[in-house]
């Protein structure tokens, strides 16, 4: 740890996803001919009818500090948006607190719930920030290794095998980034039965909820009943569905006691998240138009994920791959094709080879994989294919003459 610096962050890494995104960005501006699939952004612009309503705002002079907890508007228009993606499931909006992105909402409730002894499970491959926001708390992170042949999900099988009695959570997250896997309905029930069982809290990141290549929104723990979301936060938010990662607005939905903490923890730290952006959210929650746009940005994701799982199936059969449900990411594995160095390994070779930027699994926790974010253009996707393939058929001749 660099001089100087204190506890609190010696344990921090910074994000690897974000330093491969500016490997790219940077070899870019030098004049490389780089694609970057590392990005966790959409590529569509925000729907107009939202961003007009952010600019209305400023205009209107909604330049001054919100209300902490959000501009009431706001929550009203995130409680109707989840309550009508689950069935009229009733929802209070003084029960949702809105922050700086999903990962300020992540943060929060990392931070009011867990402390120094505190075990958190974290079915792996995960996000890069979860294990980092729990030792911010001064908790521990558990890995919890998914299964290859289920889509890397877990089941309450693999956690029972890791809590103990200092476990006090879970964080899930589906559809996933990494992998693009969705749990089913059933699937979240007996997690949720079990932590309920365990009495552990449940932390459910429902992020990319509307971007689901099944029939509707992928399933949600606010489709189970009351008594299972007891001690359980749903983290929701407009930057994946609604192409507004800029703006910067998340949101929690808990029990009233957890989300007053919470809003007590965000009024000494930002005061709330930005106030134009609230105005711009709340439209894109709210705006029938802007609901066709999230599906029309959807149906994309859709057929570049078909397009993308038809080309590994057909030209690299030997590639194993988790088939994506949602999200815009898709996994593979590498470990057969390289050895040493693994994942890191084979996304700096493929950069300085043939210039696609990728992001290594070890990122997520697991070293034997890559993700690719689709999040790209048809044509930059098709290109970066073009190149990835022959990279792996490489590979995998090498690999087969030194056999
Ligand atoms: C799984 C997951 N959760 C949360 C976030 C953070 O979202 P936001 O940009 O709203 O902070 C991301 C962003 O990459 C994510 O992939």
């Amino acid at each position: 740890m660099p001089e100087g610096l204190s506890e609190n962050i010696g344990y921090l890494e910074s994000s690897q996803t974000v330093a491969i995104s500016q490997e790219a960005k940077r070899r870019r501006a030098a004049g490389e001919d780089i694609l970057d699939l590392g990005v966790g952004e959409p590529d569509f612009p925000t729907p107009a009818a939202a961003a007009r309503a952010g600019v209305e705002a400023i205009n209107q002079g909604m330049t001054r500090y919100p209300p902490n907890a959000g501009i009431p508007e706001l929550r009203t228009a995130v409680a109707a948006n989840l309550s009508r993606l689950s069935d009229g499931r009733a929802v209070n909006p003084d029960d949702i607190l809105i922050s700086t992105g999903a990962k300020q909402s992540l943060f929060n409730t990392c931070f009011a719930l867990f402390g120094p002894h505190d075990k958190v499970l974290i079915p792996a491959p995960a996000w890069v920030s979860y294990p980092q926001m729990v030792r911010l708390a001064r908790a521990e992170p558990v890995l919890v290794p998914g299964s290859p042949e289920w889509g890397m999900k877990v089941g309450v099988e693999d956690l029972e095998r890791r809590v103990d009695k200092l476990t006090k959570g879970l964080i899930i997250n589906s559809p996933c980034n990494p992998t693009g896997s969705v749990y089913t309905e059933s699937e979240l029930r007996s997690l949720a039965e079990w932590a309920h069982g365990h009495g552990i809290w449940l932390i459910s990141d429902e992020i990319y909820r509307m971007i689901s290549f099944g029939s509707g929104p992928a399933a949600s723990l606010l489709n189970l009943e009351d008594e299972l979301l007891e001690r359980a936060v749903v983290i929701y938010g407009a930057s994946k569905a609604y192409a507004m990662t800029g703006w910067r607005i998340g949101a929690a939905l808990g029990p009233t006691r957890l989300i007053k903490a919470m809003a007590a923890l965000q009024s000494h730290t930002t005061s709330g998240a930005c106030h134009p952006a609230q105005w711009a959210a709340a439209e894109a929650f709210g705006n029938e138009t802007v609901a066709g746009d999230v599906e029309r940005m959807v149906q994309s994701f859709r057929g570049r994920r078909d397009y993308l799982v038809e080309r590994f199936r057909t030209t690299l059969p030997g590639v194993e791959f988790v088939e994506p449900h949602g999200a815009f990411y898709f996994f593979f594995r590498i470990d057969t094709l390289i050895g040493e160095g693994g994942s890191q390994r084979f996304c700096q070779e493929l950069i300085d080879q043939a210039g696609v930027a990728l992001v290594p699994g070890v990122a997520f926790g697991d070293d034997r994989w890559v993700r690719l974010s689709y999040a790209v253009s048809d044509d930059d996707l098709k290109k970066a294919l073009d190149r990835i393939i022959p990279f792996i058929e490489q590979l995998s001749s090498a690999r087969a003459a030194y056999a």
